[in-house]
């Protein structure tokens, strides 16, 4: 069946979607995007998604063309009319269409793409055997803190991972250390019960769901480390993790074929799993997309 695709202004069936082939977005890259999740008919973190949008726009220079607020009606209505009970939304903008040039233009109108896939996210069942990894040379540009659709190095990762039959990467800066995975952040848990993650900086995104899973430490026995680690301390690590939008809490259970432990989502990757869910949850219902009728309809059934 065929979706419902915003652009520009427009809900248009998916296969009318269509934006200039001189868009700079496909042409040079030029272009900032968001991933929401969606459970239960309710947007998750909606504000912080469109918060780091906003700032992801400011950081490339966009001319300020909307306030954060402006899109979350939107993005509502596109689950409503996509009837989207789970899954993620997609949201793109770029800086607009003009005659291939590398300046930027003086006056292009954004634009302004959204769309939505349907997936299972809570009860995804790769959480329960969990993923393996392998690392890569980090590629990337020295911007990673901008959500930027330039995501070549992310895609020739996961093209490596697949080839060595992995199921993502993890990326390796020049020092040996991890910085986060091809499409999440990378967490480890050490013998002494520390969760270790790279720091916020330049060289990640500044994920959502990290914030989320980083204020439910306090909740476990576990203790928080901010720190670069490099493969050999994840080798000897007891347990170890990605987070995303679209996958919340992912248990890696080996790294370059060297099993994490027994090789099984290990027990505190599994209980932060369920408080980031019960979180996101919470956060969808605060922020509902589909009718209060949609949203009990698809649970029960
Ligand atoms: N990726 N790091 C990178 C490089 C990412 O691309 C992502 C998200 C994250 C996690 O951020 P968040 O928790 O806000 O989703 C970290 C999205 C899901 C994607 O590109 O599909």
């Amino acid at each position: 069946m065929s979706r419902t695709v915003y652009v520009n202004g427009e809900f248009l069936p998916e296969e009318d979607a269509k934006i200039s082939v001189f868009d700079r977005g496909f042409l040079f890259a030029d272009a900032a995007y968001e991933v929401f999740p969606v459970l239960d008919g309710g947007i998750v973190d909606a504000d912080a998604h469109l918060a780091r949008l906003a700032r992801s726009l400011d950081e490339l220079d966009f001319p300020a063309h909307y306030t954060p607020d402006e899109y979350l009606p939107v993005l509502k209505t596109l689950v409503r009319n996509n009837k989207l009970h789970e899954g993620l939304i997609y949201m793109q903008v770029t800086r607009g269409a003009q005659d291939r040039s590398f300046n930027f233009p003086k006056n292009a109108d954004p634009t302004v793409v959204m769309f939505t896939q349907q997936d299972t996210i809570a009860d995804d069942p790769v959480a329960k055997t969990g993923i393996t990894v392998i690392t890569v040379p980090d590629i990337r540009w020295q911007r990673c803190d901008i959500k930027t659709v330039a995501l070549l190095p992310a895609c020739l990762a996961k093209a490596e991972a697949s080839r060595r039959g992995a199921d993502d990467a993890w990326l390796v800066d020049d020092e040996g250390f991890i910085t986060e995975g091809s499409s999440n952040n990378a967490y480890i848990i050490t013998k002494d019960n520390k969760v270790v993650t790279r720091h916020l900086s330049k060289a990640i995104l500044h994920g959502i769901t990290r914030v989320s899973v980083l204020s439910l430490i306090s909740q476990t026995n576990l203790e928080l480390e901010e720190r670069p680690f490099t493969i050999e301390e994840a080798n000897g690590a007891i347990e170890a993790f990605s987070t995303s939008a679209s996958a919340f809490v992912m248990p890696v259970v080996s790294i370059n074929g060297n099993k994490i432990a027994d090789g099984k989502p290990g027990p505190h990757a599994m209980v932060l799993r369920k408080l980031c869910l019960e979180a996101a949850r919470q956060s969808a219902a605060e922020t509902p997309a589909l009718s209060p009728r949609h949203r009990i309809k698809k649970r029960s059934s």
